[in-house]
């Protein structure tokens, strides 16, 4: 049988065709606009997102035989707010995930509720992004949409919906919108008091694994698929990256080098960090994770390469690039503000440190070290609290680069293990829809079975040594620029 994973991302829709066995036949990539009305601000439209992902399919699979096309599943970015009206129609572009449009909101939730009400309902702390100060926004700035909404929605839960007809999300994706009581598996009656909405104003909430329904008669016809196709929940995209790369059970980590930055550390228990700087959220393998999300990551990369440099050859400008651990340039990541562990949309990226003999390899490896040590600042909240990791596994558009790979090892002092492909996400929702339908008995099951470790990047000590000394530099630079970063959003 054939599985479709839809990695529904920021730049774009990915998917993958997997069959029975964890082979992966078929990989299609469709890009969507990304649109940006004010500074801090960042939007989508879920119609493009449904477009692209038909046009992706049709594509995925025009040269299999599409009888053997069984289930279909997600992994899809966090947060965003989807809202439609009574007649399933979109009210507005979705808020996404990286928007920090939300200060005000955050700040009335952590502050005047209370981080300990909020963890206590929900196990997490409000952060900018999430997706319930996304609806005290619109029910403040724009109370005409806000009393149009019949339903509240995450990104891919609105194309399994136009895929189904039915309204659904699920565990792992629904940790995240701040109205999901984590430990208990359920939406919290609490939180949507606090934020004035009805508890049917929120889809039915699966297991990332479990069937919502199959496919519309018409969609079936539409992709030449069979009509009892299985659409299963999903998960978020770190969720369902981890289940691609194998990062499930207790005690695994998963490095997402996407748009976004995450550590991800499965577990089999619930458990939540005192000072809720880590995100606790149910895992698509029936349990529980932790997780420090950087809002730009590989996208810093992207960005320093195609916007500033000028380049798509991103190995030629990393090949220079010989002295690790010696750098005299330092950068911040945070061009769309930071999540974990700062929690400030007002963060800005910056470069430091360049004298006259600096180079363009020296900023092209500040922008990658960077990133490597913002991984490390959730890494550092995760030892602190006793969790002891020796290895990661690793994925995402950064995952490609074996400098990158090597840079994080050293700096994050852990093994990290190679998967066959780094397509986390799509690979993950594939496998998802292969639980759905029966073809494995657990997430557990079809992960020790299909995920393959090729490779191990090993930490070299004496460069660990350098960076731990660099690290402890890099630490000291966003307290002493905070202040700046808020003087200058004002
Ligand atoms: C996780 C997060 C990001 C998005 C990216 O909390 O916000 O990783 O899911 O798609």
């Amino acid at each position: 049988m054939l599985y479709i994973g839809v990695d529904l991302g920021t730049s774009a829709v990915k998917l993958l065709l997997m069959d029975s066995e964890g082979k992966i036949v078929n990989i299609v990539s469709k890009e969507y606009p990304l649109y940006f009305p004010h500074p801090g601000w960042s939007e989508q439209k879920p119609e493009d997102w449904y477009e692209q992902t038909m046009i992706g399919i049709r594509e995925l699979i025009k040269d299999v035989d599409k009888s053997q096309v069984a289930g279909i599943s997600f992994g899809g970015q966090m947060h965003g707010l989807v809202i439609l009206d009574k007649d399933d129609n979109v009210i507005r572009p979705a808020i996404l995930w990286n928007d920090g449009r939300t200060t005000e909101e955050t700040e009335y939730l952590n502050t005047v509720i209370g981080k300990e009400k909020l963890s206590e309902y929900t196990a997490n702390i409000a952060f900018a992004g999430f997706t319930a100060p996304k609806i005290l926004w619109v029910k403040k700035n724009e109370p005409e949409n806000f009393a149009r909404i019949a339903k509240i929605m995450l990104p891919k839960d609105y194309i399994a919906y136009r895929l189904t007809g039915v309204h659904c999300t699920d565990v792992s994706d629904a940790s995240g919108m701040l109205l999901f009581d984590v430990k208990n598996r359920c939406w919290s009656k609490e939180m949507c008091d606090i934020c004035g909405i009805s508890m049917d104003q929120l889809a039915k909430c699966y297991e990332s694994y479990e069937k919502v329904g199959t496919v519309l008669p018409e969609i079936a016809a539409e992709l030449g698929i069979p009509a009892d196709t299985v659409v299963a929940a999903g998960a978020g995209d770190n969720a369902a990256a981890a289940v691609g790369t194998g990062t499930v059970g207790d005690n695994m980590c998963n490095i997402s080098l996407g748009t976004s930055g995450t550590v991800f550390i499965s577990s089999g228990r619930f458990g939540v960090d005192r000072f809720n700087a880590l995100h606790s959220f149910a895992h698509a393998d029936g349990h529980y994770h932790l997780m420090g999300c950087m809002l730009s990551a590989a996208s810093c990369n992207k960005w320093w390469m195609d916007d500033i440099i000028g380049t798509k050859d991103y190995a030629s400008e990393q090949a220079p690039i010989q002295k690790l651990g010696e750098n005299h340039v330092f950068y911040l990541p945070y061009l769309m503000g930071e999540r974990s562990p700062h929690n400030s949309p007002n963060a800005r990226a910056t470069f430091i440190g360049m004298t006259m003999d600096t180079t363009r390899a020296d900023m092209t490896q500040a922008v990658l070290e960077g990133v490597a040590f913002a991984l490390r600042d959730s890494l550092e909240v995760a030892r602190s609290l006793g969790i002891d990791l020796k290895r990661t596994k690793i994925c995402g558009g950064g995952a490609k680069s074996p400098l990158w790979k090597k840079i994080i090892a050293n700096v994050l002092n852990l093994k990290v293990d190679i998967i066959e492909s780094e397509e986390g996400p799509a690979m993950g929702g594939a496998m998802l829809a292969a639980v759905a339908c029966g073809e494995y008995a657990s997430v557990e099951e079809i992960a020790a079975k299909v995920v393959r470790i090729v490779d191990t990047v090993e930490p070299d000590p004496e460069l660990v040594a350098k960076y731990d000394a660099r690290y402890a530099q890099f630490k000291e630079i966003y307290p002493a620029c905070k202040p700046l970063f808020d003087i200058l959003t004002k």
